[in-house]
């Protein structure tokens, strides 16, 4: 199995949802003794389709509107049936793992899932990093912790990623990047756009 080098990897779950629809969500995955480790919150939809299903995807994009669209309320994303398991993963996936849930715990306030590797399949190569896919990321940890963190921090921390968007982004991170500063703008947090 390719190894996760790094200690956290930001990843898309794909699980499946109690009408049998595909639920995508950004999560940071790990993995040990070559096990991938899934940390949903709770209460959250990846949490109870997990602990019903225990059967989902990770799916690595550079396609960061998934990431930026499942904060925002853009979750439509076209998936394909899986090889090994009853689930789907995203079209946009470079690759995907299909995983089987061996463990579970029930922790508070994050649950944890430990899943073994059933197949893993590539589609498209990776091109290198770019800037504002990062600075994309970043911004939606931001607005997935809205309610806890003071909106100066969240001002000082979009000014220093919006200069990678400015330098770097194409279509697809400027879409994301605009969904995310107009959830910041509906929070009621002024943004200096100079
Ligand atoms: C880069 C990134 C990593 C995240 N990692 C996690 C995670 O490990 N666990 C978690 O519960 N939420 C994580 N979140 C937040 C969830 O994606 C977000 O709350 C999402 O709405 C999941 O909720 P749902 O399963 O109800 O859709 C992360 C968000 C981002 C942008």
């Amino acid at each position: 199995m390719a190894r996760l080098e790094s200690k956290i990897h930001e990843v898309i779950v794909t699980s499946l949802s109690n009408n049998g629809e595909a639920h995508s969500a950004p999560m940071g995955v790990s993995e040990v003794n070559a096990h991938i480790i899934i940390q949903p919150f709770k209460p959250s939809s990846t949490y109870e389709n997990l602990k019903r299903h225990r059967q989902c995807v990770i799916n690595y994009t550079d396609d960061v509107r998934v990431f930026a669209g499942a904060l925002t309320g853009h979750r439509d994303w076209p998936v394909l049936p899986c090889n090994s398991i009853d689930g789907y993963y995203l079209e946009s996936a470079l690759s995907h793992t299909e995983l089987y849930l061996e463990q579970f715990e029930d922790n508070n306030p994050r649950s944890r899932f430990e899943g073994k590797v059933l197949s893993e399949h590539t589609h498209a190569p990776f091109r290198g990093f770019n800037r504002a896919q990062s600075a994309v990321i970043d911004a939606a940890v931001l607005v997935s912790r809205l309610h806890m963190l003071p909106h100066e921090k969240i001002q000082q921390e979009i000014a220093y990623l919006s200069i990678a968007i400015e330098k770097t982004a194409g279509e697809r991170e400027l879409e994301a990047w605009g969904w995310l500063m107009d959830k910041i703008d509906q929070a009621g947090i002024i943004l200096n756009n100079d």
